[in-house]
C-alpha cells in the first residue's frame, strides 16, 4: 500500500493504525516533508514501513511508487486554511497538480486508489440549523484551500467515469489527535497554554466544527478500502459539534485554567460558519461507528499527549506563532 503524505497528521496516524492492525500490509509511504511533515511521526513503526521523501507532482517517483504497489491512500495536500488564504500556490500545485499525477499513475498502472478530502468542499452551514451535507450535497468552497481539495475530488470523479478508475473517495470533518500541527485549532490554543500564552479565538468563537478523532476517521478509511463501492463517496463524522468558544472554554477547564483566559483576534476573512455530516451512508453501509464518543475524554488523552511530547512539538511553536503574527490572528 502506497499512502501519500503519511508523515502529516493524519496519514502518520493511519500507517502506525495500518502496521498495528493490518500487519500483512507492506506500506510505503510518499511524503515531500513540507513544513507539515515529519519523519518522527513515524517513529513508531520504524523499520516495518518504506519512507521515500518526494513530491507527489514529480511523475517519475510517483510512476515507481505507484507501479510497486497495489492500493493507493492519497493523504498528501497542503492542509491549512490560514495558510491558503496567505499564499495559494501552494495549495493549487500540491492538491490539484499533485492529484493529477496520482491519478495519471494509478490510470496507468490499474491501481486501487483512495482519496482523502473534506467536508470543507461543499461550503458552509447556518448556525442556527439541523442542516447537514450529504453525498449529493453540491460543491461550494470558500477558501482556496477548499476550492482546492474541491478541484481534487473533481478530478478523481472525471478518472473514475472517463477512464474506469478503480477509486473511491472520502470527506471527512475536523479531526484531532495526536500528532497534528500546531498551526491548526486545538493543537495551537493547548500549546499556547503550555507555554504560558493565552488561546486565541477567531472573532467571536460562534463557529461551529464537526470534531472526529483521527482513529475513527481512519478506521473509516480501511472500511472503505475493504467494502466501498468504486466510485463512491463516503461522508465522515462523528456527530459531535461544538463551537470554537466551547472547545477553547473546554480545554482551559481540562488544563486547569480559568476559562475566560483566551484573547479574541482578528476573524479569518470568509470564515466558514458551520460544517456537520451526514454520515448514514457509511454507517449502514459499511458498519462504522466512531469508538471516540466522548469527545471530552478524547480531547483530554489529546492535551496529555501534547503535554508529554513537548520535543514534538515545540520546535515548530515559535515559526508558527510568527506566521500568526504576521496575519494578527
Ligand atoms: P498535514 O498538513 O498534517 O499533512 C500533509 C502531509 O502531506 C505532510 O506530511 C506533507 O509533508 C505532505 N505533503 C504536502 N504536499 C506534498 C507534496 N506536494 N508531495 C508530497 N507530500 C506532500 O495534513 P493532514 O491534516 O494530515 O491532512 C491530510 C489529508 O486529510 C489532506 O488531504 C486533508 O485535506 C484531509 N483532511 C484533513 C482534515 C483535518 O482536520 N486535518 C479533515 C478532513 C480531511
Ligand atoms: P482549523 O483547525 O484551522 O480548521 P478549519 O478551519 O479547517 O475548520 O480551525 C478550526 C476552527 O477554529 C475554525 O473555525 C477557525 C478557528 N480558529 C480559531 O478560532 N483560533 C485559531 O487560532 C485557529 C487556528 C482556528
Amino acid at each position: 500500500m502506497l499512502v501519500t503524505g503519511g508523515a502529516g497528521f493524519i496519514g502518520a496516524n493511519f500507517v502506525i493504525h495500518t502496521v498495528e492492525r493490518h500487519p500483512e500490509t507492506e506500506v510505503i509511504v510518499l511524503d515531500a516533508l513540507t513544513y507539515a511533515g515529519n519523519r518522527r511521526n513515524l517513529d513508531a513503526v520504524a523499520g516495518q514501513v518504506t519512507f521515500i521523501q518526494g513530491d507527489i507532482c514529480d511523475s517519475e517517483i510517483v510512476d515507481r511508487c505507484v507501479r510497486d504497489c497495489d492500493t493507493v491512500v492519497h493523504f498528501a495536500a497542503e492542509s491549512h486554511v490560514d495558510n491558503s488564504l496567505h499564499d495559494p500556490s501552494p495549495f493549487i500545485r500540491s492538491n490539484i497538480i499533485g492529484t493529477f499525477t496520482i491519478l495519471e499513475a494509478v490510470r496507468r498502472y490499474e491501481r486501487r486508489l483512495h482519496h482523502i478530502s473534506t467536508d470543507e468542499v461543499f461550503g458552509d452551514l447556518p448556525l442556527d440549523s439541523a442542516d447537514q451535507f450529504t453525498e449529493e450535497t453540491p460543491y461550494d468552497p470558500s477558501s482556496p484551500y477548499s476550492a482546492s481539495k474541491a478541484s481534487s475530488d473533481m478530478l478523481v470523479r472525471a478518472w473514475v467515469r472517463s477512464y474506469g478508475v478503480l477509486a473511491t473517495l472520502s470527506n471527512c470533518a475536523n479531526n484531532y489527535g495526536p500528532y497534528q500541527h500546531v498551526e491548526k485549532f486545538i493543537p495551537r490554543q493547548v500549546t499556547n497554554v503550555l507555554t504560558g500564552a493565552r488561546p486565541k479565538l477567531y472573532g467571536a468563537g460562534v463557529n461551529v466544527r464537526e470534531w472526529t478523532h483521527v482513529d475513527d476517521h481512519n478506521e473509516a478509511v480501511h472500511r472503505i478500502l475493504a467494502d466501498g463501492r468504486i466510485g463512491q463517496t463516503y461522508l465522515v463524522g462523528s456527530g459531535d459539534e461544538r463551537s470554537n468558544k466551547e472547545i477553547v472554554e473546554l480545554i482551559l477547564e481540562l488544563m486547569g485554567c480559568p476559562v475566560d483566559g483566551y484573547d479574541r483576534v482578528d476573524d479569518r476573512p470568509g470564515h466558514d460558519l458551520r460544517y456537520s455530516n451526514d454520515s448514514t451512508k457509511l454507517r449502514t453501509e459499511l458498519g462504522w461507528r466512531p469508538r471516540y464518543g466522548d469527545f471530552r475524554a478524547g480531547l483530554a488523552a489529546t492535551i496529555e499527549w501534547y503535554r508529554d511530547n513537548e520535543w514534538w512539538w515545540k520546535p515548530r511553536k515559535s515559526e508558527t506563532e510568527a506566521k500568526y503574527q504576521v496575519l494578527g490572528r
